[in-house]
């Protein structure tokens, strides 16, 4: 049966951070702005994930979690059928969470004062994990080659000393869209491995891919690949989940293993929560059909954003992005400072959406837009846009 993702569903009094929680985050009162900004979507998950969750919510006891072997049979299974990629079941650590995996990782596999690399612009958490654990952020930026960015590897090379313990890949990339062609991981994987950097590839978003691309599984390249990297997983975006912080870092190297378990351990954690056990089981074994839908949906709505914005827009350019459903938009000919773009969208087009600079190098001038809405409320968002554009 086809998901219905035109349908609009009032999100507000939900706790929704992307609907709720606009004046906490940026005290905006007005109930009128539309806000296409953190990345969730505005569709209901599958209906397999809604039926499981309200089973297990009618069973009524929400006691703590155990017996996970058919949790990691699903997650094995999903990386296979997706990603034709063999992953063991003990290497599968939980987390709640991939950004609370980030820092715990950076604790795991740093001592303070150690740099960690990043390729920016970048989503913004990454920073934090580096700093939260007293490390160095190093910035090897995106270079753009007048159609879409690229691996900056000359930089790379003279950012590199015997302080660079670790790089934090994000794959696909949030905000700039990319979707690693293998060669250039692999010419990145082997830099790291020869300069003993290890990479955690944060791969959140690598069911969400446009046609003509391919996710690759960082760690699905080689051996050597896979004992120098941890995968960071998780159904949330995929699926539409975030909510139910449940994520899995895939880790074959044992001894990286053992160290991220014991950091897992002094943060107390052990366990995933009851309802995300069952909405992973059911997202990964019967979720994939809705998958192709929402990916033909939302490339529909990226190719509708493309001609709105050049036909009516033409000052604003769209990086087209290869996967994710986040759109880096180049405002740079607006000639607005941050503040006064950030006014622009918010007061002039009551539209929120995540700022360019709050990205890092190279974000400045730039806007993302979450384009995981129903098409209508896109049209409204871009009607917005244009409307005060006119206006300039
Ligand atoms: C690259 C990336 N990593 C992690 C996250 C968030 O992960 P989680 O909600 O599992 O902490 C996001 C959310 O936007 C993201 O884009």
């Amino acid at each position: 049966m086809k998901h219905d993702f035109d349908e609009k569903i009032n999100r507000f009094n939900t706790h929704s951070l992307k609907w709720d929680g606009l004046e906490e985050r940026f005290g905006i009162k007005d109930r009128e702005v539309l806000p296409l900004w953190v990345a969730d979507m505005d569709f209901k998950a599958p209906k397999c994930v809604i039926d499981v969750l309200v089973n297990r919510a009618k069973h009524g006891i929400f006691g703590y979690a155990g017996g996970y072997d058919s949790y990691y049979n699903a997650v094995i299974h999903w990386m296979k059928k997706r990603h034709n990629w063999n992953i063991k079941k003990e290497w599968i650590v939980f987390t709640p969470g991939v950004v609370p995996a980030l820092n715990m990782l950076v604790k795991a596999l740093t001592h303070p004062g150690d740099e960690v690399i990043i390729q920016t612009p970048i989503y913004p958490p990454f920073y934090n994990a580096i700093k939260n654990n007293g490390c160095h952020v190093v910035e090897n930026p995106l270079k753009f080659d007048g159609t879409k960015y690229v691996m900056d590897l000359d930089d790379l090379y003279k950012k590199i000393n015997s302080k660079v313990k670790l790089m934090i890949l994000c794959s696909p990339h949030n905000p700039v869209g990319r979707v690693w062609k293998e060669e250039e991981l692999k010419k990145l994987g082997e830099i790291c491995i020869k300069h003993n950097i290890l990479i955690i590839a944060d791969e959140i978003h690598g069911d969400l891919i446009f046609k003509e691309n391919k996710h690759i599984p960082f760690a699905s390249i080689s051996e050597d690949f896979a004992k120098n990297s941890i995968i960071c997983t998780a159904p949330s975006k995929t699926f539409n989940i975030a909510g139910l912080e449940t994520s899995n870092m895939i880790i074959s190297n044992e001894t990286i293993r053992k160290a991220f378990l014991r950091a897992r351990e002094g943060c107390g954690i052990s366990k995933p929560n009851v309802f995300g056990i069952e909405a992973l089981k059911a997202a990964y074994t019967f979720g994939e059909e809705w998958l192709w839908e929402l990916l033909n949906y939302l490339e529909e709505n990226l190719n509708f954003l493309i001609k709105y914005i050049e036909e009516k827009i033409p000052k604003i350019k769209v990086i087209k992005p290869e996967g994710t459903y986040l759109v880096w938009l180049d405002c740079k000919d607006l000639t607005f400072n941050k503040k006064e773009l950030e006014e622009f969208f918010m007061k002039n087009a009551k539209l929120i959406l995540n700022q360019g600079h709050t990205y890092g190098n190279g974000g400045e001038g730039f806007v993302r837009i979450n384009i995981a809405c129903p098409r209508s409320i896109l049209e409204e968002g871009l009607n917005r846009l244009r409307k005060a554009m006119d206006c300039l």
